[in-house]
């Protein structure tokens, strides 16, 4: 029985706590942007809103470096052990409550969006989850990192299924310098719920009991050499992971991507991307594709032994301007030519991979005349593939300084998928959301 002191005091809990909690981070004191709500800055830049679409100010440390955790706030990697992460759409229902705008918010629970459906966090189940990883740098001063500085240490291939989550830690992490390493938290979910979009929360650790003295090697980009069967690759390619050191994705933003898979080919914290599940104990060394060390002796990449016909030249160098659909896309960044456009074939990135083989995705764009999965019975909108959630107008009509575009800031449109794509992989995609809560 709820009285009615107890629902008045419930709708107003309601009325008080964000009204929508989706998509997740991990929640420390020790990460940047821990007490940032809704409203510090002029749109939405809580961790757990999602990058999407973002110029590198807004997505590198989720655009959180003017707030730094306090002093002597670190986050433990024990060598050897696991680090519990609390990872949830909202911090009022990890253990960091109290500072939480909207308060105590379900804690304590081990569910990642409390009483909301799974496609807050993006996945149809448990098997539908794209894995996340830990990446760590073995420097104090944030400002000296660089994205291509970071080196995944850990991954979780069930995350983010469960809101305390364990990262193995490997054992031979050395310890870091007396004011701490930099680390970050990355994730990206699979194609199948949502927009597609990345995460990334930076904060301060610290690795304890550290035996080890071998520093991590120079962290390399991560190939996709899995079985890949919803993209027609049957088994996997051992040979062409990297193995070693590797970066986290950046990928789906305006700059700096390292990552240029097709919107529905996203780069995976899993054995997709040769990740074993838990500790990375092969970062201790240099990297390497298929026994060739991907850097020489002096850092540089090693040159390509044998380039495909016509990939080698100079002149090849930049990447091609997206073929087509030039209007649709974000066009305006300073850097535009670095993010080819997301549908076509990505042409290689300016890798130190040593070999670029085919390009990344004629899988990331299927093909028009495959047959879009039936979509169920209702019939399809053959225009904007899917208006779901219409940020709201206020966030829609803010801009900040910091765009140089006339676009809202991408958080804004945290559930707008309304990307430009092919007309296979958009029905392809459509199709698939028509089965789940879109969002
Ligand atoms: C966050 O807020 C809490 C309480 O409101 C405060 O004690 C803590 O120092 C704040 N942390 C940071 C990093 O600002
Ligand atoms: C991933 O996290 C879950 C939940 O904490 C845990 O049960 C599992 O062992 C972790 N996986 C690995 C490989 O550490
Ligand atoms: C090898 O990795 C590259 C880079 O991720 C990818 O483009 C290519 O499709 C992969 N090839 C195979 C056979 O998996
Ligand atoms: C989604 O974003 C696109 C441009 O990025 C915009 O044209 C469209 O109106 C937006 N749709 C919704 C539903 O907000």
């Amino acid at each position: 029985m709820i009285s009615a002191a107890s629902l008045t005091a419930l709708l107003t809990v309601a009325a008080l706590a964000p009204r929508v909690a989706s998509h997740a981070s991990i929640w420390h004191n020790s990460m940047w942007g821990f007490n940032v709500t809704a409203q510090t800055y002029s749109y939405d830049n809580r961790a757990q809103v999602p990058l999407m679409n973002m110029p590198f100010s807004q997505w590198w440390f989720h655009g959180h470096l003017d707030h730094p955790p306090n002093d002597g706030d670190f986050f433990e990697l024990p060598a050897g052990g696991a680090a519990n992460a609390e990872i949830s759409c909202d911090k009022g229902s990890t253990s960091w409550f109290a500072s939480s705008a909207g308060g105590n918010a379900g804690y304590p629970t081990d569910n990642v969006c409390v009483g909301q459906p799974m496609s807050e966090y993006h996945t149809t189940g448990i098997n539908d989850l794209g894995g996340c990883g830990l990446g760590i740098v073995y420097e104090s001063d944030v400002t000296q990192v660089n994205p291509e500085d970071f080196a995944i240490f850990s991954t979780n291939a069930t995350c983010p299924w469960t809101l305390n989550t364990d990262f193995q830690v490997p054992a031979a992490m050395p310890a870091c310098p007396d004011a701490g390493c930099i680390c970050a938290w990355f994730w990206i979910h699979r194609p199948d719920s949502g927009s597609e979009q990345m995460y990334m929360t930076g904060f301060r650790c610290k690795v304890t009991g550290a035996s080890g003295t071998t520093a991590i090697g120079k962290p390399a980009l991560a190939r996709r050499c899995g079985a890949d069967p919803a993209n027609g690759v049957q088994n996997a390619t051992p040979s062409n992971c990297t193995v070693g050191p590797k970066q986290p994705f950046y990928w789906d933003q305006t700059e700096q991507n390292n990552m240029f898979e097709g919107l529905y080919s996203p780069p995976l914290y899993t054995d997709l991307y040769g990740y074993v599940s838990g500790a990375q104990n092969d970062i201790f060394q240099a990297a390497t594709v298929n026994g060739v060390k991907v850097f020489g002796d002096n850092g540089d990449p090693v040159p390509i032994s044998a380039p495909p016909a016509g990939s080698g030249s100079s002149s090849s160098a930049a990447p091609a301007p997206p073929a087509s659909t030039p209007a649709a896309a974000p066009s305006s960044s300073p850097v535009a030519s670095s993010a080819p456009a997301k549908d076509t074939p990505a042409p290689a990135p300016a890798s130190p991979a040593p070999s670029s083989e085919a390009p990344a995705s004629s899988k990331a764009a299927p093909s028009t005349e495959v047959p879009a999965p039936a979509p169920s019975s209702s019939a399809v909108p053959t225009t904007a593939p899917s208006p779901v959630n219409p940020p709201p107008q206020s966030l829609a009509a803010v801009t900040t300084a910091t765009i140089t575009t006339s676009q809202a800031p991408a958080s804004t449109k945290q559930c707008n998928s309304s990307k430009k794509r092919s007309h296979g992989a958009k029905k392809r995609h459509l199709g698939r959301r028509l089965s789940h809560d879109l969002h």
